[in-house]
């Protein structure tokens, strides 16, 4: 009998494939997430969970699933949705999709980035309007990149090829991490210097209780009235209600946020600023990346439910426990 493994999202085909050719798989066939209910009866006698990051994955959802749950595969590098250390304690093994998304989401970050400071968006929406416009020395005049400070917040594998990627136009990199990186080729600075300096503050944090509303009302003061603020890491790292009053009073010059405190919902106050720029957590979204993170979940569940061994990919190894054992 094959492993049977529950899937809380309808996959693209060819993940679908590969997930039904060596497991017996229960998909929930839709885009949005179910019902809390709904979900918690889909995953009852799975022995593997191929899970969101929007899911919450906690002892509930454990419990709902039953003793015989081996493996939790979650599909992004993030996993602030599920409690580990209690999946951990009941020897099931969660894994995340690391490496396959880091140049995705540093493409998206400049890209988002780009659209504020030189007014992509907001020209784009301009157009739309009909309004009549012609070119003149003083036409929706922008802010460039070259020659800009960029603050890195959290100097992983994302923030870094963010880096790597903002040197190549032109910019400084400073950075500010919890642990100490001497191998960086970026110098470090304490947050609140970094907050007070750079030209673009670029947040690569992951979602933890320290981090949240790392970038609250008195962040946003520390930071330069003409400086930006860019979020595609987690929503909530920003107090969303505080960055719309910062945005309002002009504290700061504009952000481009990706993620969302409240995740699908958008502070209302953000659409109708003009100096904010928005995409619906976009960040790992190219056909490539998703089918590479898709396959990481696919052999971290073989590895566990048909191969019996730990997956590469395991975030905590120690909660691996072989079936033979
Ligand atoms: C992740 O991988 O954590 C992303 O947010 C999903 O694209």
């Amino acid at each position: 009998m094959a492993p049977h493994v529950v899937v809380t999202r309808r996959l693209p085909d060819a993940l679908r494939a590969e997930l039904g050719a060596r497991f017996d798989v229960t998909e929930h066939d839709g885009d949005l997430p179910l019902p809390r209910e709904e979900l918690l009866a889909l995953v009852a006698g799975a022995e593997g969970i191929l899970a969101m990051v929007s899911d919450r994955v906690d002892g509930e959802l454990l419990d709902a699933a039953g003793p015989q749950l081996r493996v939790v595969a979650n599909h992004g590098v993030g996993y602030d949705n599920v409690d580990v250390p209690e999946a951990t304690r009941r020897g099931v093994l969660v894994s995340n999709t690391p490496d396959v998304l880091t140049d995705a989401t540093a493409e998206l970050t400049l890209a988002i980035l780009l659209a504020l400071v030189r007014r992509v968006a907001e020209g784009d929406r301009f157009l739309r309007t009909g309004e009549p416009w012609t070119w003149t020395p003083r036409w929706m005049l922008a802010t460039g990149l070259s020659g800009r400070t960029l603050g890195i917040v959290g100097l992983g594998r994302i923030g870094a090829a963010v880096a790597r990627l903002a040197v190549a136009f032109g910019m400084d990199v400073v950075h500010a991490t919890r642990s100490p990186r001497p191998d960086a080729p970026y110098r470090q600075v304490p947050l609140d210097e970094l907050l007070a300096t750079v030209d673009v503050v670029s947040l690569h944090c992951p979602l933890t209780a320290e981090t949240r509303h790392l970038i609250d009302a008195d962040a946003l003061r520390r930071m330069r009235r003409d400086a930006f603020l860019v979020n595609t890491t987690r929503g909530p790292v920003v107090d969303e209600a505080a960055l719309v009053e910062a945005l309002r009073a002009g504290e700061i010059a504009g952000a481009a946020l990706d993620v969302f405190e409240r995740e699908p919902e958008v502070h209302p106050g953000l659409r109708d600023l003009p100096n904010a720029v928005l995409t619906p957590h976009l960040g790992s979204g190219t056909t490539d990346t998703r089918h590479a993170m898709g396959m990481l979940c696919v052999t971290a569940l073989e590895a566990v439910l048909v191969e019996d061994r730990c997956p590469s990919n395991a975030i905590d190894p120690s909660a691996f426990r072989p079936a033979a054992g």
